[in-house]
């Protein structure tokens, strides 16, 4: 037997989040999401939550699972070593009703982003003169990122997004670097434009944990360095923007300079 500790909370009635818990006979091989079902069939209909494929596909069972964001229909109870589990709803989104978030600003920041192939040249998209062909090296440049499957749960994990809810993400960041790096694409100005802004790319402060908490082992992490360095260099070799600094960093008033470099070059060397 498992007892759930289940966060509650209906924006229309009640005034405040309360916990509710329910006694779960669990079996082997049970998820969260089956125990989840269990209540809600036979211990008590109100409650709301989130459920599709049942598979880790479709991503709508993101929620808060014994202080992690997490599937539910990916974690087992078994996994948890525990038989006293908490389920809130994920962190950094409004609740509309229990464990069921505003998945909104999520789509809104993935769109901005403008999450498709551009083509290079705009009359290709209705009429198409060839095949675009990619090598193999040239797919792995973006596969890792191509399995996000919009969950949500890195926005939930981000302490950036817990303290500035205009920054745009991990999520839309990965996403942005995944089209940019398709040798298909040729929007990546586009793109930057929208990433490289006070609440975009520069707001990221490395804490990675987007990348401990996806469940499709994507590195959002990772695609958002990626990307501050093709700010700053170019996406080509030799195309360096360092006397065009990005525009964030020309706005931010009274940013700090950096310290004096501890280790001088000699003068001369490069
Ligand atoms: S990057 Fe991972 S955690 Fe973030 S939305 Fe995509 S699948 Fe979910
Ligand atoms: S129900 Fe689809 S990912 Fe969990």
């Amino acid at each position: 037997m498992a007892v759930f500790k289940i966060q509650r909370y209906d924006p229309e009635k009640d005034g405040r989040p309360y916990f509710q818990t329910y006694e779960v006979p669990v079996e082997q091989g049970m998820s969260i999401l089956d125990c989840l079902f269990y209540i809600k069939e036979r211990l008590d209909a109100t409650l709301s939550f989130r459920a599709s494929c049942r598979m880790g596909i479709c991503g709508s069972c993101a929620m808060y699972i014994n202080g992690l964001p997490r599937l539910a229909c990916e974690t087992q109870v078994t996994s948890l070593a525990t038989d006293t589990i908490e389920v809130r709803p994920l962190p950094n989104y409004e609740v509309i009703k229990d464990l069921v978030v505003d998945l909104a600003p999520l789509f809104e920041k993935h769109q901005r982003v403008r999450p498709w192939i551009i083509p290079y040249d705009p009359v290709e998209l209705d009429r198409p003169t060839k095949e675009y062909h990619q090598s193999p090296a040239e797919l792995e440049r973006y596969l890792q990122f191509a399995y996000c499957l919009k969950c949500g749960l890195c926005l939930a994990a981000c302490p950036t997004v817990a303290t500035d809810q205009e920054f745009i993400g991990p999520q839309a960041l990965a996403q942005a670097f995944r089209y940019n790096s398709d040798t298909r694409d040729g929007g990546d100005t586009e793109r930057m434009a929208a990433v490289d802004t006070l609440h975009g790319l520069w707001r990221c402060h490395m804490a990675g944990a987007c990348a401990e908490v996806c469940p499709k082992g994507v590195d959002p992490a990772l695609a958002i360095q990626l990307m501050k360095r093709e700010a700053v260099f170019g996406k080509k070799k030799g195309r360096a923007r360092l006397a065009d600094p990005p525009h964030a960093v020309k706005l931010l008033p009274g940013i700090l300079k950096a310290p004096e470099p501890t280790v001088k070059r000699s003068e001369g060397e490069i």
